[in-house]
């Protein structure tokens, strides 16, 4: 792996060069987003991300792993790209717990139904208890279940209120979280001004169809500009770290 933007030419220690920031947000934990999409802006091949990635988006999906307090994914991309429980390896583990973190992040799921595999290895093998939001008009049949393996938060009515979920997070303890997507939750992520950071890799490939992009959903009142903090080249694919641009005047 190779810097391309900020010119260097020292080697990538990827848990340094995406070392999370100091600086948060008020009142609620640093928000940070990672896709992949193929240079025509498609998220998946035969709805499911798998097919667009190589070794450096998986060693980039497994650092941001490494780092973070809590990931946060929608139930769809949780069901979908068949979660299992997050795996840190021992020098991760030792590197968290030196940090003061839990030796593995758990896994929050964003989720109207509450209907998801609870005999799945997902919570069934958890090192750390999976949490779970969810709406106060969810069937109470699927909530009980849910609590029997994981942490049910209730944050809102009829939709999760994400501003909600993330404070709950904030108040657990998570200076950081982890966004895996899919489209719909980074869209109203960022429809909420609740994104901090978009780890964005370029696939080499070109794919077509109809499917999502990276953001799904209504367009944005405002489109958000962003300022590319790095990029990263290995095999053709692009790893960019972007932050918003709090004054967009391009
Ligand atoms: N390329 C990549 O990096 C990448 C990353 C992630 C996902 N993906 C792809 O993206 C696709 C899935 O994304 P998606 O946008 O369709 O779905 P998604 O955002 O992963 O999940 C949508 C689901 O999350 C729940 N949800 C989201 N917001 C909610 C809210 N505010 N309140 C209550 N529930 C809420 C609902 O679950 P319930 O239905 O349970 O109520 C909803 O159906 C898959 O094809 C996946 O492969 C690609």
């Amino acid at each position: 792996m190779r810097w391309l933007l900020p010119p260097r030419a020292d080697e990538v220690d990827l848990a340094a060069v995406y070392a999370l920031p100091a600086d948060r947000a008020p009142g609620r934990p640093f928000v940070r987003a990672n896709m992949i999409s193929s240079l025509d802006g498609a998220i998946a091949i035969k709805g499911r991300s798998g097919g667009l990635g190589g070794p450096a988006d998986q060693r980039l999906y497994d650092t941001l792993r490494s780092l973070t307090d809590v990931v946060l994914v929608g139930a769809r991309t949780m069901r979908t790209e068949r979660y299992g429980p997050v795996r840190v390896d021992a020098t991760a583990r030792a590197q968290r717990l030196a940090r003061g973190q839990s030796p593995v992040p758990p896994i929050a799921v964003v989720t109207r139904s509450c209907h998801l595999d609870w005999a799945s290895p997902f919570f069934v093998e958890a090192q750390a208890r999976p949490i779970i939001f969810t709406t106060a008009d969810a069937d109470s049949g699927a909530v009980a279940r849910a609590s029997a393996a994981a942490d049910v938060v209730v944050c809102g009515d009829t939709a999760v209120d994400l501003g909600r979920a993330l404070r709950e997070l904030g108040r657990r303890g998570a200076t950081s979280v982890l966004v895996e997507g899919g489209p719909g939750l980074n869209a109203q992520l960022v429809a909420g001004g609740l994104l901090d950071e978009l780890c964005l890799t370029l696939s080499p490939r070109l794919v077509a169809g109809n499917g999502p992009r990276v953001l799904a959903g209504h367009e944005l009142a405002e489109t958000l500009g962003l300022d590319v903090i790095h990029i990263l080249e290995e095999d053709g694919f692009l790893l960019l770290r972007l932050q918003p641009c709090p004054t967009d005047t391009r």
